[in-house]
């Protein structure tokens, strides 16, 4: 079970794979990205994972690049590892050139380079008894809908919130919209009904997010694409994130109030176990029809 990176098409073993100085990503944070889950050995919703690569790709005006090569590439190295419960990383920068804000497309090669590795479980007390989480005023910028690898304020909300002792950190716009969590998205279940915000530029479409709706509809649960307040979301008598990594993950207090009775809700419970069943049984063959994200 090798752990493994791929650089522009070779593959190496992690401590190995290097990429220059002057690459726009390292340097402006000009790449886009994804993280794709396997279990069972069959890597989840990877066509909508291509999609959402895609997309972000146009959205910055990188030029054109197969993505069924991107998708081959993916499952090779993923098959080469044969790790069964992998996360692959896939990374794609403008190229590489010397550093200056403006660029000149027509001499930038994008560089793909990603790894494989096992996934470390979230602790079996987080799935069970849920997370507690902190709020903070959104200050990221206005296309959080571009999967970009520009994350620096998700990873110092996420190091302020352990830092208080709290397990992750949701984002709440200036006017008290709640948007999302720090790699995940956020549902609440109010009177029965299920809650998320809408696909607008100020979060991410998350691939878990669609699942997840997806399964609402199925198990005729009701549910919603609407703003909710940080208010609306503190009178909830449910909460939950979804991610590639998350999954489905509770959420039973923001800022030390307790969310509904403060145990995790049985609709959460159950999107979790469906969610995972899905990913078990079926892998790719689970994610919904294809359709615009
Ligand atoms: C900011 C943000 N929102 C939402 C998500 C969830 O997206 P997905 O379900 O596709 O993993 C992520 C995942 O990394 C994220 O970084």
């Amino acid at each position: 079970m090798p752990e493994l990176a791929y650089v522009n098409g070779k593959i190496m073993p992690i401590s190995e794979a290097t990429i220059p100085i002057e690459d726009r990503g390292y340097q402006f944070a000009d790449a886009v990205y994804e993280v794709i889950a396997s279990d069972n050995g069959k890597l989840f919703c990877l066509d909508f994972h291509l999609e959402r690569l895609e997309r972000s790709m146009v959205a910055l005006h990188f030029p054109a690049v197969s993505i069924e090569s991107i998708g081959q590439a993916i499952v090779s190295l993923f098959e080469q590892a044969a790790i069964p419960r992998a996360a692959v990383y896939v990374q794609i920068s403008r190229g590489v050139a010397a550093r200056n804000h403006a660029y000149d497309a027509s001499t930038l090669q994008p560089q793909i380079v990603m790894t494989v590795r096992p996934i470390h479980e979230a602790p079996a007390a987080s799935r069970e008894n849920g997370i507690r989480v902190l709020a903070f005023t959104d200050n990221r910028w206005g296309r959080c809908d571009i999967k970009t690898v520009q994350l620096l304020p998700n990873a110092m909300a996420k190091q302020a919130a352990l830092d208080a002792g709290a397990n992750d950190a949701i984002f709440v716009s200036k006017e008290g919209i709640v948007r999302e969590g720090t790699s995940s998205n956020l549902f609440i279940v109010s009177g029965g009904t299920l809650f998320t915000h809408p696909l607008t530029p100020e979060i991410l479409p998350g691939i878990t997010r669609r699942v997840v709706l997806d399964i609402c509809r199925k198990l005729r649960l009701s549910v919603v694409e609407q703003f909710f307040t940080l208010e609306e979301a503190l009178a909830a008598d449910e909460m939950f994130l979804t991610g590639t990594i998350a999954e489905v993950m509770p959420v039973v207090a923001v800022d030390d109030e307790p969310i509904g009775n403060g145990a995790v809700g049985e609709i959460s419970r159950k999107l979790y176990a469906e969610l995972k069943r899905r990913m078990r049984e079926e892998g790719d063959i689970a994610c919904p029809a294809r359709s615009t994200l």
